[in-house]
């Protein structure tokens, strides 16, 4: 992602995250940290062959922990494994800043994004009441331990490729 993705992105943001979409500044703040030798950011934007923006995702290192910050697919490219591919690229990053542990947040009612993080081997490990807001709603929090080695996500078929390429 650079910084010219930024008003695509926003358009997905705002339709994806209605109560609590990043602004922004929040998006050039983290692509301020995604580049040069110490960069802690990656960020990736997933595109169809005419260049629509289709999904994104974006990783925080710390030293040994990563986070992932968002990941997002359009909805009309639901389900034929772009998540997946935008996960795979931010398990990539987070080995190459050589993180140990990879810890994410989602919405407890967020059943379809569980599933996807479960197929890499993402654990529960807690619940951050209230952690949404406006809604009050709960956040479950998952790790991945050793995310140079996640495990093999099985789709359900294999029929159609992915609409986009990362
Ligand atoms: C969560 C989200 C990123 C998943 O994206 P996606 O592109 O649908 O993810 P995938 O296609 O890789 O996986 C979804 C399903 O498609 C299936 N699938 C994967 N590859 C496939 C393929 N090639 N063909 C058909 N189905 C496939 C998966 O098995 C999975 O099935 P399941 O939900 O029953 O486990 C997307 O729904 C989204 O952007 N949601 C809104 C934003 C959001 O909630 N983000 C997460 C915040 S924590």
């Amino acid at each position: 992602m650079r910084w010219w993705d930024i008003d695509p992105v926003l358009v997905l943001e705002r339709t994806l995250f209605p109560d609590d979409a990043w602004s922004r500044g929040m998006f050039w703040s983290e692509l301020a940290h995604a580049r040069g030798p110490g960069a802690t950011r990656h960020y990736v934007v997933a595109e169809d062959a005419e260049g629509t923006l289709l999904g994104y995702a974006g990783l925080a290192a710390s030293g040994d922990l990563a986070d992932v910050q968002t990941i997002a697919v359009s909805e009309a490219a639901w389900g034929h494994g772009l998540g997946s591919r935008l996960l795979t690229d931010l398990l990539r990053a987070a080995t190459a800043f050589e993180c140990a542990e990879v810890m994410l947040e989602v919405r407890v009612d967020n059943l379809r994004a569980q599933r996807l993080y479960e197929r890499y081997g993402f654990q529960p490990i807690g619940v951050r009441r209230g952690y949404y807001q406006p809604g009050n709603v709960d956040a479950l929090v998952m790790r991945l331990t050793d995310p140079a080695n996640p495990v093999a996500p099985t789709p359900r078929t294999s029929e159609s490729e992915p609409p986009g390429h990362v």
